[in-house]
């Protein structure tokens, strides 16, 4: 392949010509922006619903499932070729205000199945994947196992786990189902700590028969981290991939605490952590897909809600295409390690 282009060597045909896929999430309001749209079409060949199948969009009311928005961009992803993410069944986040008066220990269990099996059941066939178990990992939270006393967890017990992943795979046998988490991707005895129950889960698990096909890596990352990713996260990968595990890499940016008055620096700080984290785990046969979270500064959820801003609250550069969406040095720093990337 000749020099890279965005146009000419989009990263879905480089990650294509390795055996992998590229993709984003996506929102709503960034389907409405034809900027936003264009350059998925060009870059990605898999979307995942950035907010659409979050428990608050989908259920109004306990009684009522408003599926229009995921519809809407399932459509959008079927009609340019990409295969469809969703995100996400079981997770401690976004849960509709009723929720808390609603739910008891008598029917949280049935309240989860039934969910499950009406949203998987309704997308069977047209999903690659299913973020089944979301952010379920939370070792300050003191408990035994490492798990977070999520409200799923305090309603039905640890179990709730395993009988999402079965809930799911009844519902829809073919797509891929997964463990998606955070904070594991770091050298830091707290990083190390949650992949280590991780990886005690994990085992519990596949030695269960559960259908967990495939762990996601959310990689929200820091690229101006003492504790960036290396040596033991890359073990970790090799002892997920020797379980038989398929990895994504599901919600790839980077926030960065240089001065913001050198946007060029802190451009090609990104860049490289952009490259020096996708070397190594690309490295990894079992890395299927890899997942920016949002695609263009513009729309990234970090120059919004996020609990950390800036100390200057000037604006994050996490995404590989900047609020004008271009090309950012970011965008070339995927692109080389998507060619360097061993074929799978
Ligand atoms: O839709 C309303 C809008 O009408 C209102 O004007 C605005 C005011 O703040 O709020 C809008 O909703 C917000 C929505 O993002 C869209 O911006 C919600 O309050 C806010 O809670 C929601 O945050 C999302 C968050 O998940 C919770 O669902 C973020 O956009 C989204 O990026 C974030 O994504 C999570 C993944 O699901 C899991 N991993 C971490 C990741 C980042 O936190």
């Amino acid at each position: 392949m000749g020099a890279l282009d965005p146009s000419s060597t989009p990263l879905k045909s480089l990650a294509e010509s390795k055996g992998f896929l590229y993709g984003t999430s996506a929102t709503p309001g960034d389907l409405k922006d034809r900027q936003f749209t264009d350059v998925v079409i060009q870059q990605c060949d898999l979307m995942a619903t950035g907010l659409q199948l979050k428990w608050n969009m989908l259920r109004p009311t306990p009684e009522k499932y408003n599926f229009g928005p995921a519809d809407e961009l399932l459509g959008f992803a079927q009609q340019h070729g990409m295969k469809f993410q969703g995100h996400v069944l079981a997770w401690h986040n976004a849960l509709p205000d009723w929720f808390g008066s609603y739910a008891t220990p008598q029917n949280a269990q049935q309240l989860m199945l039934s969910h499950i099996k009406t949203v998987v059941g309704r997308y069977a066939g047209k999903m690659h994947s299913w973020d089944v178990v979301n952010e379920a990992l939370l070792p300050s939270d003191q408990r035994s196992d490492g798990l977070r006393n999520t409200p799923w967890l305090q309603l039905i017990g640890p179990d709730y786990i395993e009988l999402a992943f079965h809930a799911a795979a009844a519902a829809d046998p073919h797509a891929i189902l997964f463990w998606n988490d955070y904070g594991i991707e770091n050298e830091s005895p707290e990083h190390e700590l949650k992949r280590k129950f991780f990886l005690q889960h994990l085992t519990a698990l596949r030695q269960r028969d559960v259908p967990i096909q495939a762990i996601g890596i959310q990689s929200h990352l820091d690229a101006s981290s003492k504790h960036f990713p290396g040596p033991q996260f890359d073990a970790f990968l090799h002892q997920v991939s020797d379980m038989g595990l398929k990895i994504m890499v599901t919600e790839l940016d980077f926030t960065d605490s240089l001065p913001s008055s050198d946007s060029a620096a802190r451009n090609q700080l990104i860049a490289s952590r952009y490259e020096q984290y996708l070397d190594l785990v690309l490295k990894h046969h079992s890395v299927i897909a890899v997942l920016t979270w949002g695609i263009a500064d513009k729309h990234t959820w970090l120059n919004g809600n996020y609990k950390f801003p800036r100390k200057d609250n000037s604006p994050f550069l996490p995404l590989p295409f900047d609020t004008n969406t271009q090309p950012k040095p970011a965008w070339y720093a995927m692109a080389r390690a998507f060619q360097n990337a061993p074929s799978r």
